[in-house]
């Protein structure tokens, strides 16, 4: 295993330096959606304590209303954040364990994946250069960014564990009568098939998931410790050029950015804060 670990420096002789990359999907979100989930991430991650520039009342506002208090716990080092995560939230046990159940064995599609700029440049480009042991991704869907970066990981020999959060409902209406899996009971089944394409490409090992809405997944990390300091990690997205919303996503990042005194990178259609 790659160490990453800073350690060794005399000023971070006691702090743990996890490198992590965090890969947002912004596409299925509407803006204000988008908004919230860099601002949650923002205070999951402990950026919004970062000094702050001279500010519009408007942005002094904004800052205002986001300004969280509460504080992550001590991060969790790399080696046991994928125990940390079977502990917390699967009973400890495995949920690739007996996959899949039988009652959905016949109904997964051998093979859909459907993403979104998921295998653009950025992604080899980034763990290339930043080596992470840690990757958060937030808007998982079918895989299909997780899957390629698992496969890149493994490329490179990194020993990187990937946590895909995902509530695995697609959007309201997502429901698609041509292409989707049958409803079960009103369950789409998502989470089966991206578990099912994540076991394909024999990436079970390397990607973990959390189920939920990326506001209460963000806020369970921080709990348990999933910090990220500013020197060892990188955040990145996509859509940055898309012109719905009015660039939704660009003016999201861009005063984020702004308002934590970053610069904004721009790789193919991505977004890269580093
Ligand atoms: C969690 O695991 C423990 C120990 O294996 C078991 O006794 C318990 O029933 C499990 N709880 C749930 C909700 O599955």
């Amino acid at each position: 295993m790659k160490s990453e670990d800073h350690s060794d420096l005399p000023h971070h002789r006691h702090r743990i330096h996890q490198k992590r990359l965090v890969a947002l999907a912004f596409k299925k979100y509407s803006k204000p959606v988008a908004y919230l989930i860099l601002l949650l991430l923002a205070y999951a991650l402990g950026y919004a304590s970062h000094s702050q520039p001279r500010l519009s009342q408007a942005a002094r506002d904004l800052l205002d209303h986001n300004n969280f208090l509460a504080q992550c716990s001590s991060p969790v080092p790399p080696a046991h954040v994928r125990q940390t995560i079977l502990n917390r939230v699967f009973n400890g046990t495995s949920p690739w364990e007996n996959f899949p159940p039988d009652h959905v064995k016949n109904l997964l599609l051998p093979d859909w994946k459907k993403g979104w700029g998921s295998h653009g440049a950025v992604f080899e480009n980034l763990i290339r250069r930043v080596r992470p042991k840690t990757i958060i991704e937030v808007g998982s869907f079918l895989g299909a960014s997780a899957t390629h970066m698992a496969e890149l990981t493994r490329k490179l020999g990194l020993e990187t564990q990937i946590i895909c959060i995902d509530d695995f409902r697609g959007w309201p209406g997502y429901y698609d009568n041509g292409k989707s899996l049958k409803l079960v009971n009103g369950d789409s089944m998502l989470l089966y098939q991206f578990m099912k394409n994540v076991v394909n490409v024999r990436a079970s090992e390397s990607i973990m998931f959390l189920p939920f809405s990326a506001g209460t997944a963000l806020v369970g990390l921080c709990d348990w410790g999933f910090t990220v300091t500013w020197s060892g990690g990188v955040l990145f997205g996509h859509d940055y050029f898309l012109d719905v919303d009015n660039y939704g996503v660009r003016r999201a990042v861009d005063l984020f950015a702004r308002l934590n005194g970053f610069r904004v990178e721009i790789d193919g259609e991505h977004w890269v804060l580093a």
